[in-house]
């Protein structure tokens, strides 16, 4: 059992890096190999628009990081994901890796839609906001889950973080932490 996590934060040890982690934990707990990658570190453009996908699903044909990114997730079980709030969407990091994401919808029959990431997979999806209102990106995590539940083809558990202060609000806060490991071992379970 493998458990990637993917931080679209560019704090390695911020909010989102800490949830990401504690559900890390959960799922080792669990007797999963765990791997965190952070977007930021990663030499990763922008989908070119070369369709190339179209005619090979499964396959980005612009070599750059994402390559390596791509291979770990067709070949984990279960995958985080997170990124903060950034200017009322995702970060610029995430986004670019959300349309990287494309490869893996095939619509080479007209009309339908398929996911070509190799199927059983558990996703989790995390935000991290300045926003004490929950809800004030709901249509954000509603897009997120749109785009993660065709991928996946399961449910996803989803933890949104509000009213943070500081990147260390998520280690200080034990029902956070207590509510991300639980995610991490139903991840590996
Ligand atoms: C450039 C930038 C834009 C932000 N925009 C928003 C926003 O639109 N809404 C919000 O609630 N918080 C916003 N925030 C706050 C972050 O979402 C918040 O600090 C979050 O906890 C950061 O997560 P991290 O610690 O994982 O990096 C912004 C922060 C930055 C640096």
């Amino acid at each position: 059992m493998k458990v990637l996590a993917v931080n679209g934060s560019p704090r390695k040890n911020g909010n989102t890096a800490t949830m990401l982690r504690e559900i890390l934990s959960g799922a080792a707990e669990k007797g999963a190999k765990t791997r965190l990658v952070h977007l930021n570190d990663l030499t990763m453009k922008g989908c070119q628009g070369c369709l190339t996908c179209r005619e090979k699903p499964g396959e980005c044909a612009h070599k750059d990081d994402f390559q390596g990114l791509l291979e770990e997730m067709k070949n984990c079980d279960a995958i985080a994901l997170g990124t903060p709030i950034y200017v009322f969407s995702v970060t610029g990091q995430f986004k670019c890796f959300l349309d990287r994401c494309y490869c893996f919808i095939d619509n080479s029959e007209e009309g339908t839609y398929r996911s070509v990431l190799p199927g059983g997979k558990k996703l989790a999806l995390v935000t991290s906001q300045g926003n004490e209102d929950s809800q004030a990106y709901r249509h954000i995590i509603d897009y997120l889950l749109l785009l993660f539940s065709f991928l996946s083809g399961s449910s996803i558990e989803v933890i949104t973080q509000s009213g943070t202060e500081d990147k260390d609000s998520a280690r200080k806060d034990a029902s956070l932490v207590e509510r991300a490991r639980a995610v991490g071992r139903s991840l590996a379970s």
